[in-house]
C-alpha cells in the first residue's frame, strides 16, 4: 500500500520510501541527524532518581518554603541534557519555571533558549541564568549571547 501511495503521489519507484519534502528520498545521513541522541554512561541506567531540591540550591520566597514548587534539581537536569545532547547543541526549555534545564545547559556548554509565563518566575530565572552566564569563559558566552 505504501508503494502504491508513493507511486501515485511521489516518485514512482514501486517501493515505499521516506521523504521530508515529498519529492526526494531521505538519505542515511539525513536520517541519522533526525535520530534522538543517547550518550551512554557505563553503569547508569535510564531510570534516574534524585531527591527534591533542598539547601542552597532551593530558591525560597519570604515566609514560604520555596518560590516554585516544581524547581528541578540541577544534577538531574545535567544528566538528562548530557544523555540526550552534545556540547554546542541547542536546548529549548519552553515551560521554564526557574529554568533549571537552561542553567544546566549553560553549565555544560550547550546553547539554550527558554520561556516562562509568570513574571515573578521569569525575573528570578533571568537572574539565575545571568549569574551562570557571567561565570562562563568568554568563548562559551559568545556562543550563547
Ligand atoms: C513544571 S514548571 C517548570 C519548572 C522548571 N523545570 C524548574 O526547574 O524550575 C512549568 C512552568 O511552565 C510555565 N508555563 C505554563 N504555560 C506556559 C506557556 N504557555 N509559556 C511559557 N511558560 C509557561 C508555568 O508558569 C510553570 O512555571
Amino acid at each position: 500500500m505504501l508503494a502504491d501511495y508513493a507511486n501515485k503521489h511521489g516518485a514512482p519507484t514501486n517501493r515505499p520510501y521516506f521523504s521530508l519534502d515529498g519529492r526526494t528520498h531521505l538519505t542515511a545521513m539525513k536520517w541519522e541527524r533526525m535520530r534522538a541522541k543517547w550518550n551512554h554512561v557505563h553503569g547508569v541506567t535510564n531510570v534516574w532518581q534524585e531527591p527534591a531540591v533542598r539547601g542552597k540550591e532551593r530558591i525560597v520566597r519570604k515566609g514560604m518554603k520555596s518560590l516554585h514548587a516544581n524547581q528541578k534539581p540541577l544534577k538531574l537536569m545535567e544528566r538528562i541534557i548530557g544523555a540526550s545532547t552534545d556540547p554546542g547543541d541547542v536546548v529549548w526549555e519552553p515551560f521554564g519555571g526557574l529554568c533549571s534545564a537552561t542553567v544546566a545547559s549553560l553549565m555544560t556548554g550547550r546553547q539554550c533558549y527558554a520561556s516562562e509565563l509568570i513574571p515573578e518566575y521569569f525575573d528570578v530565572a533571568s537572574q539565575r541564568i545571568n549569574e551562570i552566564y557571567q561565570e562562563l569563559p568568554l568563548y562559551e558566552r559568545k556562543k550563547n549571547s
